[in-house]
């Protein structure tokens, strides 16, 4: 069984851009953190990034499909900017009745008030923010938890 996780745009910076806000963790530690997670809980780990709204949703369509089919539980999200901009993905989760945990490296809240709407949200099954990367790792747990009902 698979757990999916998709990070937008920018997140390729991870570690480099505004480590004040996102911390010095790069994309691949993110991606070493989650594999161990997955591991632990019997998951093989689908891990990626694009920087491009299309993509994303290909991706999204994809892992809808693969949970219909009963060979993945859901999708861990980091919608990067398109969290307030993309009524694409907002379809897309919709579309394919993705279970989608929406992670937030930052807590958006605190921050401009551009920030503070999310498309994505009205769509997801939960939502994690203001944990750094290790949101990751605790969306995770609440995707696997949610599937076995615990
Ligand atoms: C982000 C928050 C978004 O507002 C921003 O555009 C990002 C990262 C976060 O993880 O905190 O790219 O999703």
């Amino acid at each position: 069984t698979s757990v999916y996780v998709f990070n937008g745009p920018n997140l390729n910076l991870l570690g480099v851009r505004r480590p004040e806000v996102y911390g010095t963790a790069t994309l691949s530690d993110v991606e070493t953190l989650c594999r161990e997670e997955a591991e632990a809980l019997g998951l093989e780990l689908v891990f990626g990034q694009s920087n491009h709204e299309g993509q994303l949703i290909d991706w999204i369509q994809e892992a809808g499909a693969e949970v219909k089919a009963g060979r993945a539980i859901g999708a861990v999200l980091n919608p990067g900017a398109y969290t307030h901009t993309s009524v694409a993905l907002h379809d897309a989760i919709e579309g394919v009745e993705l279970p989608v945990i929406e992670v937030h490296i930052s807590n958006v809240h605190r921050r401009e008030p551009f920030r503070h709407h999310s498309y994505v949200s009205p769509v997801a099954s939960g939502i994690v923010m203001g944990f750094g990367v290790y949101g990751y790792v605790l969306a995770i747990r609440g995707l696997h938890g949610e599937a076995r009902q615990v």
